[in-house]
């Protein structure tokens, strides 16, 4: 890692320790928790688990729950367990993702597949979900079960949608959202749901929160393929341009091959079937000038401004205007 990337994600850090200061201790428990309930008596499958533990991402997910516990009132010893789960969740998904991707780094660091094959990167991802579960289960009642449950059946169901589609180049919007529906607005909504019941929360909060967490989670994704197509690895930590190596459309795309003349698109088409690292900055003019890319950031502002409405119903509070700024953050990122 260069010195400038250092200093980015540093900043990303330094900029989220502010947000998460309120919940710092719980978010410590989290740590614990999630650790203690992946440790493997058998040094191979350690080695792996302390990968995931030394690489941190930016434990958003995490966040979510705690934050929205202590907005509907109080934390209880429930909220760092739940918390761990659906981090160990979200790492699932990117160990299994970064397969699908054939990604190379993640976190900064090499992924699993990269680093040990895809054979070991299938099986970590198992022994995470399955761990997630079997934490989750160490609660009182079967509910958070059952929630984490069926957000990950919907997560697994967008993601075999998604790979379904790939090379599918008329890919339309709405196919488009109900992909990252499901890949990733269903774990933030889910992390806020538990968050608000958690915490005692009356089923109106818990179901405003839940949407809060959906309209962050749709935000979140469309940020995060523009930063596909823009950002930068050494400040992401992670590999880029895999959605369009692997011709998965993303909303820029989609919009601009709605949108512009038949030659154009042709153009753009050609582009996208001979993909290279090449192409991907070809590519970037396109979206520019026909105002593609500013679509994509509308709508991910519009699902920002959503987001904020449904936490209307919460009292004012420091967690409140943390929530607040964490769906604003969501497209303001640049890792
Ligand atoms: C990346 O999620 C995967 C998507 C859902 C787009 P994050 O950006 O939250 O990943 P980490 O946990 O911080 O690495
Ligand atoms: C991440 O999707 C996988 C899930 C959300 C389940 P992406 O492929 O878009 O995420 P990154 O860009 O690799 O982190
Ligand atoms: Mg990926
Ligand atoms: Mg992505």
């Amino acid at each position: 890692m260069s010195l400038s990337s250092l200093s980015q994600s540093a900043e990303t850090g330094q900029k989220l320790a502010v947000l998460y200061a309120p919940i710092a201790a719980e978010l410590a428990e989290t740590e614990r928790v999630f650790a203690e309930e992946l440790g493997s008596r058998f040094p191979f499958v350690q080695l792996l688990v302390d990968h995931c533990a030394d690489f941190r991402g930016k434990r958003l997910r995490p966040a979510l729950v705690l934050l929205t516990g202590q907005a509907c009132g109080q934390l209880t010893a429930s909220h760092p367990v739940l918390a761990a789960v659906v981090e160990m969740i979200h790492t699932a998904t990117l160990v299994h993702d970064d397969i699908l991707d054939e990604a190379m780094v993640r976190r900064h660091a090499a992924t699993v597949n990269a680093e040990w094959g895809n054979e070991t990167a299938v099986l970590l991802g198992d022994y995470l979900f399955t761990h997630a579960f079997h934490l989750a289960a160490s609660l009182e009642s079967t509910l958070a079960c059952r929630w984490i449950g069926r957000a990950t059946n919907l997560v697994c169901e967008g993601e075999m949608q998604q790979v379904h589609n790939r090379g599918n180049l008329d890919l339309n919007e709405d196919d488009y959202f109900a992909i990252i529906r499901g890949k990733t607005a269903e774990l933030t909504a889910v992390s806020c749901r538990l968050g608000a019941h958690y915490a005692g929360a009356d089923e109106g909060v818990v179901n405003a929160l839940e949407n809060y967490g959906r309209d962050l989670g749709v935000a979140f994704q469309i940020a995060d393929d523009v930063l596909d197509i823009w950002g930068e690895e050494r400040v992401t930590g992670k590999s880029l341009g895999t959605d369009l190596e692997k011709q998965k459309l993303t909303l820029p795309l989609i919009r601009l091959l709605a949108t512009s003349d038949a030659a154009t698109a042709d153009r753009v088409r050609r582009l996208l079937v001979e993909s290279s690292a090449e192409n991907r900055r070809e590519l970037r003019p396109y979206l520019e000038g026909s105002g593609a890319l500013d679509y994509a950031w509308q709508r991910a502002q519009r699902s920002v401004a959503h987001a904020l409405n449904a936490l209307d119903v919460l009292p004012d509070s420091g967690a409140k205007t943390i929530l607040r700024t964490m769906a604003q953050y969501v497209v303001r990122r640049t890792s």
